[in-house]
């Protein structure tokens, strides 16, 4: 995607970040591709769609391919249906007591992992006299420790469940702690243990219709674990769940989804000995040059990536250096440029010509000690995002919310 004139059309703040939604929507087509016929296939758009903007996402994702959408909190689902989506949203949670109206209200497929809840749960469906019961699904923790009921109350809770004419117990799922590292022992581990629930509620006479393990890592690499849905978001947005882990299609035809720029705001005269930002970090040992860009940890430019993180001025690499600032960061000019202010800045490329010099995500959550999760999760709101198809910003997201254009 040629995104200059794109750069030039656009009249707010310096930095920003475009969002391909062909790039993305193409994603979704591949990983539908991948995905065993058989199976539906759930995108996860929590976290604001991984910080990217679920509305946009979502509705992309739907066009493309994907059968439900996944949330972790109930006000991110009620984001969606606002927002005029009726696609399944599925709850991932674990949502908290005071938030069962909402969900309900909302017609969300809650994730259940306790009995209690489900007691509450079918009180709330029937206070609100809704025509039809809830769907549920049933989370079974099969080694992650971190919720969901443990294997051996499995069959007790999906009794307990369906023993409420309010809630239709649609789904049973788990999730898996180690399915991106090499060694998959606790992975297959997870699944072995997943497949003797079903086999005991099989035992109980308990069919529940939609089984699923897989997150990004076990979509992408088992389809023999895909049974009846998935559930990913990494790879949607374009990224490998782990440098081992290539994605599927052909070699770049997924891509990342996003990429965000930047400016030169003033070019800094370094002398030898003079020390930059907070606390003096950086030392120039000659004379040069530094460069301030107007974004910082408060953008979500982790503060660990002080003297240690890259973008590029003009598709040259220029490093960081010294501290990032809540607002802005220092980068050291490349010798080859010329001295300019405005001069285009990749902060975070998407690794194809497009953005030459740039990190992509996956490396610069690398240089910052993190995952592409976490980078592109604290995007700030105050980073303007440009949602970009058939090379026209067809979207805007900034502090007051997303609208289309
Ligand atoms: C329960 C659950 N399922 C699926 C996912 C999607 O994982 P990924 O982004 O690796 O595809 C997540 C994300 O953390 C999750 O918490």
């Amino acid at each position: 995607m040629n995104l200059d004139h794109i750069v030039e059309q656009w009249k707010g703040r310096p930095t920003y970040a475009v969002i391909d939604l062909d790039a993305y929507a193409r994603n979704v087509r591949i990983m539908r591709e991948h995905i065993r016929d058989e199976a539906r296939y759930c995108v996860v758009v929590k976290a604001n769609g991984y910080g990217l903007g679920a509305i946009p996402l979502a509705r992309t994702a739907i066009q493309n391919g994907a059968d439900l959408l996944a949330v972790a909190t109930v006000d991110e689902g009620a984001q969606l249906r606002r927002a005029g989506i009726s696609t399944d949203i599925l709850l991932m949670g674990p949502a908290g007591p005071a938030e069962k109206d909402l969900a309900v209200g909302m017609d969300m497929t809650v994730v259940m992992n306790d009995i209690p809840f489900a007691h509450g749960l079918a009180k709330t469906v029937r206070e609100d006299g809704r025509s039809k019961p809830l769907k549920v699904h049933l989370k079974v923790d099969t080694g992650m420790r971190r919720f969901g009921v443990m294997p051996q109350d499995a069959v007790a809770a999906a009794r307990k469940i369906m023993s409420f004419p309010e809630l239709r117990l649609e789904g049973l799922m788990t999730h898996f702690a180690s399915a991106d590292v090499p060694d998959l022992s606790s992975a297959i581990e997870q699944v072995r243990v997943f497949d003797q629930v079903v086999a005991d509620l099989e035992a109980a006479g308990i069919d529940i219709p939609i089984k699923h393990v897989c997150n990004s890592a076990g979509t992408v690499q088992f389809p023999e674990w895909h049974k009846d849905m998935v559930r990913s978001g990494l790879a949607t947005y374009g990224i490998r769940p782990a440098p081992h882990i290539p994605l599927p299609g052909e070699a770049g035809e997924m891509k990342q989804v996003v990429t965000i720029h930047s400016m030169v705001a003033r070019v800094i005269p370094l002398e030898a000995g003079d020390s930059v930002s907070y606390g003096g970090t950086w030392t120039a040992t000659e004379q040069g040059r530094g460069a301030l860009i107007p974004l910082g940890y408060a953008d979500g430019y982790l503060r660990g990536l002080s003297n240690r993180g890259y973008m590029a001025i003009e598709g040259e690499r220029a490093d960081v250096i010294g501290r990032v600032c809540m607002d802005q960061t220092i980068l050291k000019m490349p010798v080859t440029l010329a001295s300019q202010t405005r001069q285009k800045v990749v902060v975070i490329g998407n690794g194809t010509d497009d953005t030459p010099g740039a990190p992509d995500l996956e490396e610069l959550a690398e240089l910052a000690g993190t995952i592409p999760h976490e980078l592109m999760t604290t995007i700030a709101p105050r980073v303007p995002k440009l949602y970009v198809r058939d090379g026209q910003v067809v979207g805007l997201a900034d502090l007051d919310g997303y609208r289309d254009l």
